[in-house]
């Protein structure tokens, strides 16, 4: 473990040197690398930095407003595109989920970089990425596991030179310098969420009718996490539509077929390896209880007792 003190005197140091008087651009996710890696940039050289939160309209229920209040609390100069629609429409009908992170990723490029060409005189691209993503876009043979997006794509869109302070750091790492750099302990403790968002969670074609069914569930079961004081005790959880399953239930007398949900809940270090959290059966209960009989659309609530490897935390 690094010292997170030393690494935020070093880094500031080093980034004031990097940048000089440049100016810099950074994409938010909302999640805990981006967020750090533009603390670090506004310490180094304050409002050079402009940052961008794109919504693709895969984010978690209500996280675009509630994300970009607190990048504004922050003091970071931010700007918030919704871009929902445009994300929507290129993905209708595709079901290949490396051809949907591709589509995610690629339109993420053009809208960030549609905003990024206004800003005048920008020559850094700053970005959150961590040594896991570096090494879990390609496997020992250099073949592709899953395309993460956050790794690639930009750079050479905008000709900008890349920016990258987390790079050696596991995410355990990230969360310390967030400390060290005063970030609320609320915003540090937010579980990993991938760049692809609910797009990588919804099995077969993505709809926005199936991302607010996904929304909804996924919000019963976190927040039910938080009341039972589970949240913190966990790496990363989430609920996954398995919208190409449909399954026969009955409400109100009447047959359904509607999709299954699964919720996914892990413990992890450092996101290489993980093991299924041992959630108690009350809890699972309370949460599958709740999302059955106010979630229309989702009629089954199954729990994933798969560990990484031979599993990965996300299911596509
Ligand atoms: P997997 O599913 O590969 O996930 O076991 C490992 C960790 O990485 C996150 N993840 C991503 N993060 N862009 C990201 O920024 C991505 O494309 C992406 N895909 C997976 C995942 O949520 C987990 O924390």
């Amino acid at each position: 473990m690094i010292d997170a003190k030393q690494f935020v005197e070093k880094t500031v140091l080093e980034l004031k040197e990097q940048l000089g008087s440049d100016r810099v651009v950074l994409g938010l996710s909302g999640g805990v690398d981006s967020t750090v890696t533009a603390m670090l940039i506004h310490r180094a050289v304050g409002n050079q930095l402009t940052c961008i939160f794109v919504n693709h309209g895969l984010l978690r229920k209500n996280e675009f407003t509630d994300v970009l209040e607190h990048y504004k609390v922050l003091g970071l100069n931010v700007k918030g595109i919704d871009a929902s629609q445009r994300f929507y429409t290129d993905l209708a009908g595709v079901c290949d989920p490396e051809q949907k992170r591709k589509i995610i990723g690629r339109d993420f490029v053009e809208v960030f970089s549609e905003e990024a060409k206004k800003i005048e005189g920008a020559k850094w691209l700053a970005q959150g990425t961590i040594y896991p993503d570096v090494i879990e876009s390609k496997n020992a043979k250099g073949q592709v596991i899953k395309s993460h997006h956050n790794v690639g794509g930009l750079p050479e869109q905008l000709h900008l030179s890349l920016c990258e302070p987390l790079k050696s750091l596991y995410k355990d790492e990230v969360r310390e310098v967030g400390r060290a750099l005063g970030l609320d302990e609320s915003f540090i403790g937010r579980h990993p969420f991938p760049g692809p968002g609910l797009g990588v969670r919804i099995l077969g074609d993505i709809t926005p009718e199936k991302v607010h069914i996904l929304q909804e569930a996924d919000d019963i079961f976190i927040r039910i996490l938080r009341e039972e004081g589970l949240y913190d005790k966990i790496w990363q959880a989430g609920a996954i539509l398995l919208s190409t399953v449909h399954t026969v239930g009955v409400r109100d007398n009447s047959r359904t077929y509607e999709h299954p949900v699964a919720l996914r809940a892990v413990h992890s270090t450092n996101a290489m390896t993980a093991e299924w959290v041992d959630i108690p059966y009350e809890v699972l209960k309370k949460v599958s209880n709740e999302i059955i009989t106010k979630v229309k659309g989702v009629n089954r609530v199954c729990y994933d007792i798969s560990m990484k490897p031979p599993a990965t935390i996300e299911w596509e």
